[in-house]
């Protein structure tokens, strides 16, 4: 289903290096399935394609009554609790679609007075329903988005009515949300204790605004089912183990920057996810590669000139889909004013490989290597075993790097003058502090 190509990485790893980084793969993987190494108690991911499926009936009767009743559904959450179900949707379905399938509409993942008013008006006509998702139940985005759209659900609807298109994903005991969700009565789902937001987009986290959205869930945990067999294995050979033993080398060897790249505009919401996962988990102590990415040919005409001749501190992590879901050829016209005639008998997607190709050798040839990871198309079961791809990846690639890949506590600092400046009870001395030390710096 999946290879890493290290072609296009050139004479960028020494064999010494990457024997060196295997042996280190191999041996935290070991760890991270005895539960030996730092974050133990968040390893629930790497079994989540046995331990849903229990869930999957009741996910989708949930997503069907969700979808017959209302045109949108508004998600709202924040990092881990919106990327992947993001990610899947834009991936998976048509880039336009005139079928009746559920709107779904992401709010609470930022702070924007001007979307949230806009959203308001366009939700005036339509009937909605709200998943609000948040393991903490306690951060401040999507509980501020959350009372705004409630408000307007009850408003519009009713209490009772209300009730019954909400639903809420939380913590099976702890937070602001699970203590509201009770009080009300609105339908739950758990985040389990032993997986961490942006580890859960197959638990219902992802899985009920994904299956509303129409998309087979089924099949994207057997993707992942799969996945979890194939890379379950000690070897150079195993994909996770090349891919991961790449990055690093690269990394020791000062290409500081880690560019997600890809030929396919669907995939733009899989790089914010990716963004995440590998940011959040690895940027600690100091360390950790600097995660961006790009989509090309798009950025090509952007990014491109930096990427070819700017600093040497960075590489590429290409995902190439083999087999796109529709293709055409170019046709041929008598007059051939735009010169185009050569392209004529060839898909689209033939050219779009081509573009890639010249990419990959003139990035190389200029100093910024690619790691090509080939998947055979994006299906929901290909998606799956992706997203268990980067999971493992990034997991062991942590503990390579000798961090704790399942923690953040650097989210921390924001939240914390956030609430000192916005007077939250509580706060008291850190807002004393903190308009004393502004004062000093505006003069
Ligand atoms: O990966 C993580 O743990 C974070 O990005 C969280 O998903 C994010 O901060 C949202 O947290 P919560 O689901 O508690 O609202």
């Amino acid at each position: 289903m999946l290879k890493v190509d290290l072609t296009y990485v050139g004479q960028h790893i020494d064999e010494k290096a990457g024997n060196r980084l295997i042996k280190r793969i191999g041996e935290a993987h070991k760890g991270l399935k005895e539960g030996s190494l730092p974050g133990n108690a968040f390893r629930g991911w790497l079994d989540l394609p046995n331990t849903m499926e229990p869930e999957v009936d009741k996910i989708q009767t949930v997503a069907k009554r969700l979808a017959e009743k209302n045109d949108v559904l508004l998600v709202i959450g924040i990092g881990g609790s919106y990327l992947g179900a993001k990610a899947a949707i834009e991936a998976l379905r048509p880039y336009f679609s005139t079928d009746k399938k559920l709107e779904v509409i992401f709010v609470g993942n930022h702070i924007s007075s001007e979307y949230m008013a806009d959203l308001r008006d366009y939700l005036k006509e339509k009937s909605f329903a709200i998943n609000v998702i948040s393991k903490s139940g306690t951060t401040t985005e999507p509980a501020l988005a959350f009372r705004v759209f409630k408000a307007l659900l009850e408003e519009k609807v009713g209490e009772d009515e209300a009730r019954q298109r909400i639903v809420a994903t939380t913590d099976k005991e702890k937070g602001a949300l699970r203590q509201l969700a009770e009080e009300k009565g609105y339908d739950t789902f758990v985040i389990p204790d032993d997986v961490g937001g942006r580890y859960s987009v197959l638990t219902a986290v992802g899985l009920l605004p994904i299956a509303c959205a129409g998309i087979d869930i089924d099949a994207m945990l057997k993707g992942a089912k799969q996945a979890a067999v194939d890379f379950d294995v000690v070897s150079e050979d195993n994909p996770v183990y090349r891919y991961v033993m790449a990055r690093n080398a690269l990394y020791e060897q000062g290409k500081k920057i880690e560019m997600f790249v890809h030929y396919e505009p669907k995939l733009q919401y899989f790089s914010e996810w990716w963004k995440q996962l590998f940011g959040e988990s690895e940027g600690k102590d100091n360390k950790g590669l600097f995660i961006s990415s790009a989509g090309f040919t798009t950025d090509l005409h952007s990014l491109g000139q930096y990427i070819q001749e700017g600093e040497r501190h960075l590489f590429e992590t290409v995902v190439n889909i083999n087999e796109p879901l529709r293709d055409f050829t170019v046709s041929k016209t008598d007059e051939n004013l735009d010169n185009l005639n050569y392209l004529s008998g060839m898909s689209v997607d033939a050219i779009n490989k081509q573009a890639m190709q010249g990419t990959l050798l003139a990035h190389m040839d200029g100093g910024a290597p690619s790691i090509v990871i080939n998947i055979e198309r994006m299906d929901a079961r290909h998606f799956g075993y992706l997203v268990y791809f980067f999971e493992l990846g990034c997991a062991l690639s942590g503990h390579v790097l000798e961090v704790n890949p399942f923690n953040q506590p650097g989210v921390e600092a924001y939240k914390e003058n956030m609430f000192a400046l916005l007077e939250k009870p509580g706060f008291e001395d850190k807002t004393k502090a903190i308009k004393k030390r502004l004062k000093k710096t505006r003069g």
